[in-house]
Parts: structure tokens; sequence; C-alpha cells
């Protein structure tokens, strides 16, 4: 059974609680899940050892946080090519973070990519939870076929 690494930068702790759901999701399909703050992701070494990547941030000002950035230039180096991947993050109103790692993921990275990003406004509205338990399933489901 694969594991996954999720990968979450916040401000307010909504995308974290997302990225837990996430890894809770990835577990009932029986994988293994861990979550890091991506102020713990500072060297290659640190993404080495595992099957799936999901990278989350929120979208302020119309962007990725600056520390998902870095980390994603960081990723490039750590040839994740064919890993299981994925994104997430809350959002307001426009929501671009999860689109843009999502792609980041897919054109660079040259990972394989779940269905789209998981963005919510908050992971304890509107069914968020089950949405986002839902996305690490999908992940999960990914690690067992691969
Ligand atoms: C100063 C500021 C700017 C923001 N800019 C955006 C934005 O451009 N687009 C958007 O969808 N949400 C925006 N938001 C809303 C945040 O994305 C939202 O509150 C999100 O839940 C925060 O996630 P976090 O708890 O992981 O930090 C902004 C919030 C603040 C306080």
């Amino acid at each position: 059974m694969g594991k996954a690494l999720v990968v979450y930068c916040t401000r307010a702790g909504g995308t974290k609680k997302i990225g837990e759901l996430i890894a809770e999701g990835i577990r009932i399909e029986g994988g293994e899940a861990d979550v890091a703050n991506v102020t713990g992701i500072k060297k290659e070494a640190d993404l080495d050892g595992y099957d799936g990547y999901l990278f989350g941030s929120p979208t302020y000002h119309g962007e990725m946080m600056q520390a998902m950035k870095t980390m994603l230039f960081l990723a490039e180096k750590a040839n994740l090519e064919g890993k299981a991947g994925g994104s997430f993050g809350a959002f307001g109103w426009s929501g671009e973070a999860p689109g843009r790692i999502f792609d980041t993921m897919e054109h660079i990275l040259k990972m394989d990519m779940v269905s789209g990003p998981l963005r919510l406004k908050s992971a304890l509205l509107g069914g968020g939870t089950e949405m986002a338990q839902g996305y690490g399933r999908e992940i999960g489901k990914k690690l067992s076929t691969s």
C-alpha cells in the first residue's frame, strides 16, 4: 500500500484542516499519510520516500503563499515525475492558488494528477469535510493501483 505526503501552508489554519481531512481519506482507503507544514520542508531529501504528494495553499491577493512557491522550486529538483499528485486550499472568493499549484505539479513536476484541484471555502461548511476526505480517498485509490 502506498504512502502520501500532505504539505500545507496556511495563515489562519483553514488549509491545514483541509490537509488533515485529506490525510484521513487516504487512510480510509488503506494508505499511509504524513501531514507536514511547508516550513518543515527545507531540502529535497525532506520530500523523499513517498508514492504521492498533495500540496496546499490558501489564496491571498490572488496568489498562493510565498512559502509554497519556494517549496515548488524545491520540488522541481526532487524528481517527483510519475508520482500521484493533488492540490488543495482554502479560499474566500477567487481561489487561484490550488489551480496554480495543480498546473505546476502537472506541467513542471510531471506528476500523475487526480481529476483537479480541491478548493474549499471552509472544511467545516457545506459538506467540506466529506469533500476533503473524498479527495484523499481519490488519492488513496490511485496509490493502491500504482
Ligand atoms: C488580506 C486577505 C486577502 C485575501 N485575498 C484573497 C483572494 O485574493 N482570493 C480569495 O479567494 N480569497 C482571499 N482571501 C481569503 C482567504 O483565502 C481565506 O480566508 C482562506 O480561508 C484563508 O485560508 P487559511 O486559513 O489557510 O489561511 C484573502 C483574505 C485576506 C485576509
